[in-house]
């Protein structure tokens, strides 16, 4: 006799329950429990192809479509009660659909194993976090290419080495941050694309001796086709670990701008404003003003990161094809992809938010000689000098600037003939850092027109994709 506490899904040849510590570690209902309306989802096309098939009945698949229904209400109104010792999301939903509709329940495992489930209902919710992490891409890049546009002749510096080296516009540096997000979005969609196939039907390993049409389920769950090898169906997870990988170069791009955020806020540069609704304040300093979002942000990074590497690690070693190691790809990913999506919402929100100082700005970047390239490519076009001889010309001007403690452009041109005598008072007029900018218009450079450019196009681009969504 089997003792009635044994599994009820899989407890025939059980006689006693599990230890109360085996229960607890085998148990994923606690996370898993987020899968159910792809679980559910799986599971009616499964039951639909299995009636189309002649392998179950139309009126017990007309059955298991109305409870998996239920169920589903059940679940979105908190009215289910989850359990524990039924493991995990698959054998809760199944062990109610039992409780609704009786025995045709037990047909709808026909020809299907939790393992090929799991994928199929992971697979499923990936895509559909990628969909949404891209939709929120599109609506920050959309904010950056707006600030783009209004910020398009605002002069800052811009650094290499942190170290001031050439004037830039503040539009340049937001629409950096548009072609960095497009290649995520990029990313994510090779990832999705790659991911589209649908390992249902795979079974256990080894697919299944009933006449199943997996193309049918492919179909009806929105993938291109059914994976080819039923043992690589149920046994890997590089979809989501390729999604993983893309999620934390976006979540470093991400981190990158916070960290510039950060440093822009500080009162030593202070090139922007965060308003009260994206700053925070200290409990013992009065004057503080924190950028706590763009800090979070530049640390969810780290944690994003860390999912891959746990994943990568759970899977590394690991023979064909399912080991219950594989459970452990759920909480990371998770915790990952929200992350990442909140991220995201909390970037747009302080992009929008985020309101630029262009006197702070003008004044840094005059400073730190940062037009000293401007003096040496005019050497070049006018005095006809060899690259190289008008870096070292420059490079002398700059010591000499630098021992009078002014900038470029408040040395005499009698001060700079001493080093190079050609020089003309027609040089002043690279010096400024206005010029300097202007003068970039090199395909993908910072002169104003070409940001102003730039910004529209991928201002017409995204609002173009928007209204198509
Ligand atoms: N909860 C399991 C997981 O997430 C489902 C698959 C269980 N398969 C098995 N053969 N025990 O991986």
């Amino acid at each position: 006799m089997t003792d009635k506490s044994a599994n009820k899904m899989w407890g025939g040849r059980f006689s006693m329950s599990p230890a109360e510590i085996m229960e607890e570690i085998n148990a994923s209902i606690g996370f898993d429990k987020v899968l159910a309306p792809q679980d559910i989802r799986g599971s009616k096309a499964h039951a639909a192809m299995l009636a189309e098939a002649g392998i179950i009945t139309k009126t017990d698949a007309r059955e298991i479509a109305k409870g998996l229904d239920q169920v589903l209400s059940e679940i979105e109104s908190g009215s289910f009660n989850f359990s524990r010792a039924l493991e995990d999301v698959h054998m809760n939903v199944e062990s109610r659909l039992r409780d609704l509709i009786g025995p045709a329940s037990g047909r709808l495992h026909t020809a299907r194993s939790r393992n090929d489930q799991v994928a199929t209902d992971f697979r499923l919710w990936v895509r559909d976090q990628i969909d949404g992490l891209d939709a929120a891409l599109a609506g920050l890049q959309l904010e950056l290419a707006r600030k783009a546009e209004a910020t398009a002749s605002i002069v800052m510096p811009g650094f290499t080495h942190l170290q001031p080296a050439q004037p830039v516009t503040f539009g340049h540096h937001m629409l950096a941050y548009v072609e960095m997000i497009a290649r995520d979005r990029g990313r994510l969609a090779d990832a999705r694309k790659r991911l589209n196939e649908c390992p249902l039907g795979s079974a256990a390993l080894a697919g299944t001796s009933f006449p199943i049409d997996r193309h049918m389920t492919a179909q009806a769950l929105g993938f291109e086709r059914p994976m080819a090898n039923s043992l690589d169906g149920v046994s890997d997870r590089d979809f989501a670990l390729e999604t993983l990988a893309a999620a934390t170069i976006c979540a470093i791009h991400m981190s990158r701008l916070s960290e510039e955020i950060i440093i822009w806020m500080t009162p030593q540069f202070g090139f922007v404003k965060l308003s009260d609704k994206f700053s925070t304040g200290s409990s013992i300093m009065p004057q503080k003003r924190n950028p706590d979002a763009a800090e979070l942000s530049r640390a969810k990074a780290g944690r994003i990161a860390g999912a891959f590497q746990s994943l990568a690690m759970v899977m590394k070693g690991l023979p064909l094809a399912y080991s219950k190691d594989m459970q452990e790809d759920k909480e990371v990913t998770f915790d990952a992809l929200a992350s990442l999506k909140l991220v995201i919402a909390a970037m747009s929100g302080m992009i929008g938010d985020l309101k630029p100082m262009p006197d702070a700005m003008r004044a840094a970047a005059g400073r730190g000689y940062s037009t000293a390239t401007d003096l040496a490519d005019w050497l070049v076009r006018e005095l006809k000098m060899p690259f190289r001889d008008a870096h070292h010309v420059t490079g002398a001007i700059v010591k000499l600037a630098e021992t009078k403690g002014c900038d470029l452009d408040a040395l005499s041109l009698e001060e700079m003939q001493k080093v190079e005598p050609r020089i003309t008072k027609a040089v002043f007029s690279v010096l400024s850092v206005e010029n300097s900018v202007k003068s970039r218009t090199s395909y993908g450079g910072t002169a104003p027109q070409n940001v102003t450019k730039m910004a529209r196009a991928w201002l017409k681009k995204l609002e173009k994709e928007r209204g198509k969504v």
